[in-house]
Formats: C-alpha cells, structure tokens, sequence
C-alpha cells in the first residue's frame, strides 16, 4: 500500500467537479495503516494509544480511529463535545486542559471524564471545586523535541508541572485529599529522535514512582513524519522507539508493583499523510523578477507554511514537462499569504490543480473564516470499496453570518 494519499490528473479534476475547491481529501486505508502502526508500537498488553484529536476531528476520521482501537484526548469542552457525537465513551477521553476556567474543570467532572491538570494553581483550583476528586497532571519532564519553537513543548514553556515542584505538588494532593491518577506528558510535535523522546519515557517513569494511586502513564505525542519528499526515510524509528520503552515499562511495572495503563498520544502521525489538499490555479503574474501563481489556497485554509514555515509537498495535476521556479501564494489579502517560496514546480496554467500533501493534521483543524472566506469540504475516499463521501460540507455565506446579532 502507498504511504500517502495518491490521486491522478482525472481523479483530482473529478473530485473539485464534485464538491469544489478547495477541497481535503482523506484516504481511509492509508489512515487505518497508520493507525495499525501505532498500535503496534508497544507489546506491552497495557498499551492504548490515544489519539491526539487537535489534530483533526473530523467525526467521521474519528469513528475510524476509534474503530482502530484508540482513546482519544481532548484540549477543549468543544472537543470532548465532538468525540462523544463520534462514539467515544467518557471513559475513552482525556481532557489535557492547559489554563481553563472553573466552569470548563466542571463540565469535564460533570460529564465524568478525566482531566489532566497543567499547573499548581490550577490543581488547587480543582481540589477547591472538587475536595477529594481524582485528576492526572502533566508534568514538564525537562526534555523538549520538536519542528520549530512554537510547537517543544517540554523544558522551557508553559506546559506543565516542572519536577522541582513535585514537592508542592504532593502538599496540594494531601490539602484537598486528591487522588492523583494518572500523569502525562508531551515533549513536542514533529520530532524523529529516538533519544530525548525515550529519555522523557525514563524520566515520566522515576516520576511515577511519587503517584502510589496511578492508573495511568501518558508519554505525549509528537513522532514526525516526512514532510519532505526527498527524504522518505525520515520518521522516528518506532520499532527502536517501542523496544527502548518496552523494556523500561517492563522494569517499571515490576517495580511499582502493579500494570498501569499506557498510553502514547499521537495526533499528526495518525492523519497527516492520508490527506491532499486540492486547489486551483487562479492566476499567475510576474512581479519584481519574482513569479507568483495565484490559488484559492489562503492561509485561512492552511495556515502551516505561514505559522511554522513548514514546507509541504506540492503535486501538480497538468501534463506540462517544463518546470519553472515559482512562489505558491493564496488569496489572503496579506503579503505573507505565501505557501511555498522558490518552489521548482511543471509550468502551471490558470484552472490546474495542485495538490498539497500531508495536510490531514492540523489543516482543517487550524483553518479559519478569515477574509470572510470560506472553509472548504472534506471528502473521504475508500479505495477498496470504491466510494467516496462528503464528510465535512463547505461553509456557506449564512454561515458566516450565523452568530451576528444585526
Ligand atoms: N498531546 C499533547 C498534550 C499535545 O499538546 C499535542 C500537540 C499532541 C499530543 C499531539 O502532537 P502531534 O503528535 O500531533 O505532534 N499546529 C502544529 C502542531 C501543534 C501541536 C500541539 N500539541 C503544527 O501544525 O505543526
């Protein structure tokens, strides 16, 4: 099977005939497959990988993830909301809050599902609301991986509860007679090193040592994957990943005395490259000896390049052979609304498609009305039973006037 959604000239074309442009387009088997190998991932029995729902949730890719046999966590009330409408059981989310609001700590307990909490404060905020409750709580390993500093999130952010406050930490449990649960981490987003990833597992693992009432171990997500086409080969090794933990949560399960659940938290492994990113050329101009070529891809479809100035792979749907170097820009009213740079791409004509790969996560999820634009349709494909379904409608121009009060 391929490693990432493929799609041919006449396949593109009928697809934005379909349901327009732009337009993401997922591809089932290619996210069942990346399920599977996260799945995979951990002998150890205890093992339920829980799927990052930042992500993308979209309800109908999260009935397949869960149909796979994830968890799922949640960043948000709205999110929670999302993964149950998908099937999710309370049981099956984790609610990783970061600075929320009391209101939003009761909705989770009300609603019965596990929270993970951020910081001192606002574990005290919790046992002042709920005396005698049990939460998990995140801590800040001192590790940090990741593509670029907006998204490491161990060491230096604000993400967590650091060890040196572990003390205080036990002080706030004994206060409002907590019950300590389960704790996670996340080290960083988009990393392919074995080591630091493993030596935070070593580190979550000493501290787990503190928590006699655990159930559960969250070693975070983050695995990369390889956005660049040259380089197909980089991704985290996950089979030296999985053997290095394997025999730490051996170790620690011995000595601690009881099996605990665990869990590994990917989101952008799961579904960036089950997904393209389908738009059109909408005109070209040369401008101070640079070429631009116009699309409808605006940063408020993919914000990524503009964020992170992350680079995506760009297939292009025409028959030309010449090749020229290009800037790939939107049509955002903002002069950075630039989605490759320097680009050698086939000459491209005014109505070619493109096609932007590995954009399944955080692309719809990051998308935005901006402009007053539209968000675009999803469709899924399913290349064994041969269909292909809208799974998410484009917005409308009611849409966007829905909560104005006029
Ligand atoms: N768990 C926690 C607590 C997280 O904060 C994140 C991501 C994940 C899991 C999943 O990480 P992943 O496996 O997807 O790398 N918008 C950025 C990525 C932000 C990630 C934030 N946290 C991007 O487009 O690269």
């Amino acid at each position: 099977m391929q490693d990432k959604i493929e799609l041919d000239i006449n396949e593109a074309n009928d697809l934005v005939e379909r349901f327009g442009s732009p337009l993401y387009v997922y591809d089932e088997e290619i996210l069942r497959k990346r399920c599977r190998e996260i799945r995979e991932l951990l002998k150890y029995e205890g093992f339920i990988p829980n799927y990052s729902a930042k992500a993308n949730s979209n309800i109908e890719l999260l009935k397949i993830i869960r149909s796979e046999g994830f968890t799922v966590d949640a960043m948000s009330p709205g999110e929670i909301m999302t993964e149950l409408s998908a099937g999710f059981d309370k049981d099956e989310i984790l609610f990783v809050s970061n600075n929320i609001t009391y209101e939003e700590m009761d909705f989770a307990v009300k609603h019965g599902i596990r929270i993970s909490i951020d910081s001192l404060m606002q574990l005290r905020m919790f046992g002042e609301r709920h005396r005698g409750g049990s939460c998990a709580v995140r801590i800040n390993p001192g590790i940090g991986d990741g593509g670029n500093e907006k998204i490491i999130t161990g060491g230096h952010s604000k993400f967590g509860i650091t060890l040196e406050k572990l003390p205080e930490l036990h002080r706030i449990v004994r206060d409002y007679d907590l019950h300590i649960i389960g704790i996670n981490q996340h080290i960083g987003s988009l990393f392919y090193d074995t080591e630091k990833y493993v030596g935070a597992c070593r580190r979550m693992l000493d501290t787990a040592m503190e928590f006699p009432e655990l159930e559960f171990i969250d070693f975070g997500g983050g695995f990369g994957i390889p956005y660049r086409y040259r380089h197909p080969e980089e991704r985290p090794d996950l089979s030296e990943i999985g053997g290095l933990m394997d025999s730490l949560i051996a170790d620690f399960m011995r000595a601690y005395g009881r099996k605990l659940t665990v869990k590994v938290e990917p989101g952008r492994y799961i579904v960036a490259e089950c997904c393209q990113l389908l738009g059109t050329v909408t005109s070209t101009k040369i401008s101070y000896g640079e070429k631009y070529v116009g699309t409808d891809i605006g940063f408020n479809v993919l914000m990524r390049p503009v964020l992170y100035d992350a680079y995506h792979y760009i297939a292009v749907y025409n028959r030309e052979d010449k090749e020229e170097t290009v800037n790939i820009v939107g049509n955002i009213c903002e002069s950075g609304d630039i989605l490759a740079r320097n680009r050698s791409l086939p000459k491209l004509h005014v109505g070619d498609l493109i096609g932007i790969r590995d954009t399944g996560a955080y692309g719809y999820s990051m998308s935005s009305n901006y402009n007053s634009r539209l968000r675009p349709a999803e469709v899924l494909i399913n290349r064994s039973s041969g269909t292909v379904r809208l799974i998410r409608k484009r917005d409308t121009y009611e849409d966007l006037l829905k909560n104005m009060i006029f």
